[in-house]
C-alpha cells in the first residue's frame, strides 16, 4: 500500500474515532444536564431514585431506561418521561405532581392499575429526580 494511501486511511479512521468520541461526550453532557436540572427541581437524587425504583419493583410493570430489569408492560413505558405533558392523563407533569402521583396513585385516580406502594416523601423525590432526567 502506498504511503499516501496509508496516510489517508489513518486520517479517515482517526476522524471517525474523533467524531464518535465527540458524539459520546455530547450525549454524556446532555444526560448530565438533564439530571442536574431534575435534581434541582425536586431536591432528590437521581442515583438514589434509581436504587429506590429497583427496591419498589416498578420494573415489574414499567419499562424504564437505565434500569436493566425494568421491562414490564402492565403500565406505560417511562422512556422520555421528562418530555411528557401529563401524568396518567390527569396531572400536569411537574415535580410536585409527580411526587403526589407516586405516593398515592389511587387517590389521584381511583381504580388505576398503579397501586399505592407506601412510598415516603424522600423516596418519591429521589424517584421523581430520576424520572424527570429521562429525556
Ligand atoms: C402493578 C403495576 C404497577 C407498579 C408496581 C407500578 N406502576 Fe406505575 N403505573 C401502572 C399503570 C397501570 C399505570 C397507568 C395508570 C393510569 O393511567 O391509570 C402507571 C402509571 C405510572 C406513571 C404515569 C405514566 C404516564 O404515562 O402518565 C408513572 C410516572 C409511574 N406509573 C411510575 C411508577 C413508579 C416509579 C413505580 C414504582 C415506585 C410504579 N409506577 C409502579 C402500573 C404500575
Amino acid at each position: 500500500m502506498p504511503a499516501s494511501l496509508r496516510f489517508a486511511l489513518v486520517l479517515f479512521f482517526g476522524g471517525l474515532a474523533a467524531a464518535a468520541l465527540a458524539l459520546g461526550v455530547a450525549q454524556w453532557q446532555r444526560e448530565t444536564r438533564s439530571r442536574i436540572v431534575a435534581e434541582a427541581a425536586t431536591g432528590g437524587d437521581a442515583g438514589s431514585g434509581s436504587t429506590a425504583i429497583r427496591r419498589y419493583g416498578c420494573g415489574a410493570c414499567h419499562e424504564i431506561p437505565g434500569i436493566p430489569s425494568a421491562s414490564g408492560h402492565v403500565g406505560p413505558s417511562l422512556e422520555g418521561f421528562a418530555g411528557r405533558a401529563e401524568i396518567a392523563g390527569l396531572l400536569a407533569n411537574n415535580p410536585a405532581e409527580l411526587v403526589h402521583w407516586l405516593r398515592e396513585p389511587q387517590a389521584v385516580k381511583p381504580g388505576s392499575g398503579m397501586p399505592n406502594q407506601g412510598i415516603d416523601e424522600t423516596d418519591a423525590r429521589h424517584i421523581t429526580a430520576y424520572l424527570l432526567s429521562l429525556d
